[in-house]
């Protein structure tokens, strides 16, 4: 009996003490928390411009009393485009004034989602999905392309200014992997010479041809179609007669 209860506490012990296994700590490309920096601190005013009030004002329209609170993303967003396609912390008090919230209640949110961006960034934010679809099909060599195109690491801005890389999860392009969104525009089906081609038209200005590059008009099989092939059957098929 006392034989048999020391070896469970053995077991007890050796199970405990089994070391645990983990993966390396990778760490996101941005902070969440805020630190003040000469160009982003509470202390810099931030309004909305006269247009973008009246379309901040339109926003709270769209949700009834004791709602409004649903307006702040498009709120964020909004002053995120009037800055330049980043969110200073001044803008999400502006926000929580507006929506008559704490604080704090618009960190979360600006510190969740990755679209909002709160450090200054390029003219163009170039965003690397490296999720499983858009990895196995090869984003690590065109995110590679891309720093190497641009000068420009991820989390970070180009010597230029220009560009700025961020690695993010799946955009829901999967069916086009591997894929990029730069700004509002989605780049799909990648090789690393059309990385590379976006990059040299951005440089100039130039704006390049959203959407897949492999020819594909949307997600549509490459290689044609592979169900659908015949015209639809019409209404009643494969109902026994009785009921047609
Ligand atoms: S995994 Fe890249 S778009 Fe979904």
């Amino acid at each position: 009996m006392l034989s048999s209860l020391r070896s469970g506490v053995k077991g007890l012990w050796r199970t405990s003490a089994r070391s645990l296994q983990t993966t390396a700590n990778l760490q996101h490309d941005s902070l969440f928390v805020h630190r003040d920096t000469p160009e982003d601190n509470p202390s810099i005013p931030f309004e909305f411009t006269p247009e973008n009030q009246k379309r901040a004002d339109a926003l709270l329209e769209i949700y009834p009393e004791g709602h409004k609170r649903a307006a702040m993303i498009p709120l964020l967003d909004l002053a995120q485009r009037q800055n330049g396609g980043w969110l200073p912390i001044s803008a999400m008090h502006k926000v929580a004034e507006l929506l008559n919230l704490p604080r704090m209640r618009v960190y979360e949110v600006a510190t969740f989602y990755t679209m909002f961006i709160r450090r200054p960034i390029g003219k163009y934010h170039i965003q690397v999905c490296t999720t499983t679809p858009c990895w196995l099909r090869g984003s690590d060599i065109v995110l590679n392309a891309i720093k190497e195109a641009t000068g420009c690491e991820v989390g970070g801005n180009s010597p230029c200014g220009k560009f700025s890389i961020s690695e993010v999860e799946c955009l829901g392009a999967c069916v086009n992997a591997p894929m990029i969104q730069v700004n509002d525009d989605y780049y799909e089906d990648l090789t690393v010479e059309d990385s590379k081609e976006i990059i040299n038209k951005l440089k100039k200005d130039e704006k390049p041809k959203p959407g897949p590059r492999s020819g594909r008009y949307a997600s549509e099989p490459l290689g044609g179609l592979t169900s659908l092939t015949e015209p639809p059957t019409g209404p009643g098929f494969g109902l026994q007669d009785s009921l047609k």
